[in-house]
């Protein structure tokens, strides 16, 4: 969890592959139903450009589908999922049917002004979804995905008035969700500033410290 811009998609893939676990993005799923025109896509578009959330039921349904296919036994990483406390106490329901406990849930906090920045220079691969920034994280070729050889693109939903939309609705409805997890022991706050590199490493570190503590 975190802000739009935080880093969730970047620090996601890193530690899954870390872990050897796969990983579901809810936005990464509801932007390739946009890019399909499917009738869920179109009713996705209209709330992702005005940086509102898309309605509960859409999404818990994303999520429910992809536990149940069986992919994430061993195991596996949500990224912007879930996003207010109702689709909090869904995934509790979702997890004890499929006899899974959560192991922890990461909150990586980044102030505001960061994330305009970052946002602002973020590019997308249209085709696997994997995230570069032009000063940042520069791609090897230009506009290319390293990972896919995809075509990179800048995010609709970027514009710094929607960036700051999002945030806002961060704040008033993914917000309670961290005193939702921090009463059940399970947050772990990282410090979301600082290089990629830095930031994963406090994720592996903090995951460690939370293996020992139990
Ligand atoms: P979603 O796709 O989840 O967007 P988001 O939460 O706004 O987050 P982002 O993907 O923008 O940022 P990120 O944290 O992944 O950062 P990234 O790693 O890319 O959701 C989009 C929309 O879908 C929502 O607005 C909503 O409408 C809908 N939606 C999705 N899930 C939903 C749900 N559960 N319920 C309802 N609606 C839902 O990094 C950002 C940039 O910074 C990149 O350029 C990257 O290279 C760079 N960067 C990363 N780390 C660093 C670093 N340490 N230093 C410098 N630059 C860095
Ligand atoms: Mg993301
Ligand atoms: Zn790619």
């Amino acid at each position: 969890m975190g802000p739009p811009g935080a880093g969730k998609g970047t620090q996601v893939k890193i530690l899954s592959k870390m872990l050897g676990v796969p990983s579901m993005s809810t936005g990464d799923v509801l932007r390739a139903e946009v890019a399909s025109g499917s009738e869920l896509g179109r009713l996705a578009k209209s709330y992702m450009d005005r940086g509102e959330l898309v309605p509960d039921e859409v999404v818990i349904k994303i999520v429910e589908k992809w536990l149940r296919e069986g992919k994430a036994r061993e195991g596996f990483i949500l990224d912007g999922f879930p996003r207010n406390v109702r689709q909090a106490r869904e995934l509790d329901e979702m997890l004890k049917r499929e006899g899974v406990e959560l192991t922890a849930a990461i909150y990586l906090d980044v102030p505001e002004e960061e994330v305009v920045r970052r946002l602002s220079g973020r590019l997308s691969c249209k085709r696997c979804g994997a995230v570069y920034h032009v000063q940042f994280n520069p791609p090897r070729e230009d506009l290319k995905c390293d990972a896919c050889g995809g075509e990179l693109y800048q995010r609709e939903d970027d514009r710094e008035e929607v960036v700051r939309q999002r945030f806002r609705v961060y704040v008033e409805s993914t917000r309670p969700v961290l005193d939702y997890y921090e009463s059940t022991g399970k947050l772990l706050v990282v410090n979301g500033l600082g290089t990629i590199e830095e930031v994963s490493k406090r994720i592996a570190d903090g995951l460690r410290g939370m293996a020992h503590s139990r």
